[in-house]
């Protein structure tokens, strides 16, 4: 991994593994010093921040909860703590359950809007003030707010479609400070999430194929560049083409 020296900074919230850890390491090679955050995956968590470190980079895992609001302020203001000021935000933390609304369970539909819906606004809510007028916030929404998804997805696919939804209203009001406000909606990628389904999902995609982390990552580093500052408000879909 080749980085460039940190001119620019980025919080991640949910960073640790899968899409947020890919995305954790294209921003500090594009030359983002770079905090995120991690529940469960303590050492993931500290592995990665070493190694960004080792390569000449800068990182800091901070752990925080994205379902409890107070976790959420905390790591804001440590972020800023450590680096001052915010250039991007990528809130990324998810949480995916799959089951049929028969037998969803009210702390199941809970924990999923808390993380998934309520989460993503609270981080943003509590980055916003600190982001350099002209910065970026990205969310990482799901495909399945536009395609039909599966039996058994509905309050996943809930709040997705919610997290679409969002960004069009808080583009809107980040507007006058040039702060652009974009979800990203991959199709299924390959993560824990789909830990023993990767040949099935791959079979059912037209490339044969689920979407590699660093792919998703590709996408978060085209939105943050200079180039992108007309896109906002804005949900792009990265999934091989999935019609389900
Ligand atoms: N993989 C896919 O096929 C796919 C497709 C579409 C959308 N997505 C979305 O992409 C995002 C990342 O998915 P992934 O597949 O990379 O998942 P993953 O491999 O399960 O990783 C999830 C990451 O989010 C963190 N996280 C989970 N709950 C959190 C919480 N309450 N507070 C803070 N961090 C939390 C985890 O940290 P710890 O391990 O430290 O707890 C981990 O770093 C999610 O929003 C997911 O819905 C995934």
């Amino acid at each position: 991994m080749n980085i460039e020296p940190a001119t620019r900074t980025a919080l991640v919230f949910g960073g640790s593994r899968g899409i947020g850890a890919a995305a954790v390491k294209r921003l500090a090679q594009d030359g983002y010093s770079v905090g995120f955050t991690y529940v469960n995956s303590e050492e993931q968590a500290g592995a990665l921040a070493e190694t960004i470190a080792e390569q000449g980079g800068e990182a800091l895992a901070i752990r925080a909860d994205s379902q409890d609001p107070a976790a959420i302020t905390a790591a804001v203001a440590r972020f800023v703590d450590r680096f001052e000021k915010i250039d991007l935000v990528l809130v990324n933390a998810g949480l995916f359950r799959m089951n049929r609304i028969e037998a969803v369970a009210l702390d199941e539909l809970d924990g999923m809007l808390a993380v998934n819906v309520r989460g993503v606004y609270l981080s943003i809510q509590a980055a916003a003030p600190h982001i350099v007028d002209g910065g970026r916030i990205v969310t990482i929404g799901s495909n399945v707010a536009i395609r039909t998804g599966f039996a058994g997805s509905s309050v996943y696919q809930m709040t997705k479609g919610a997290v679409a939804a969002m960004v069009k209203g808080v583009a809107l009001d980040l507007a006058p400070r040039r702060i652009t406000v974009n979800n990203i909606q991959p199709g299924p990628t390959d993560t824990d999430i789909n830990a023993g389904s990767i040949d099935m999902l791959s079979q059912m995609s037209p490339l044969k194929r689920v979407a590699k982390p660093e792919e998703i990552a590709g996408l978060v580093s085209y939105l943050a560049r200079e180039e992108a500052g007309y896109i906002t408000g804005a949900s792009l879909t990265i999934d091989g083409g999935f019609t389900l």
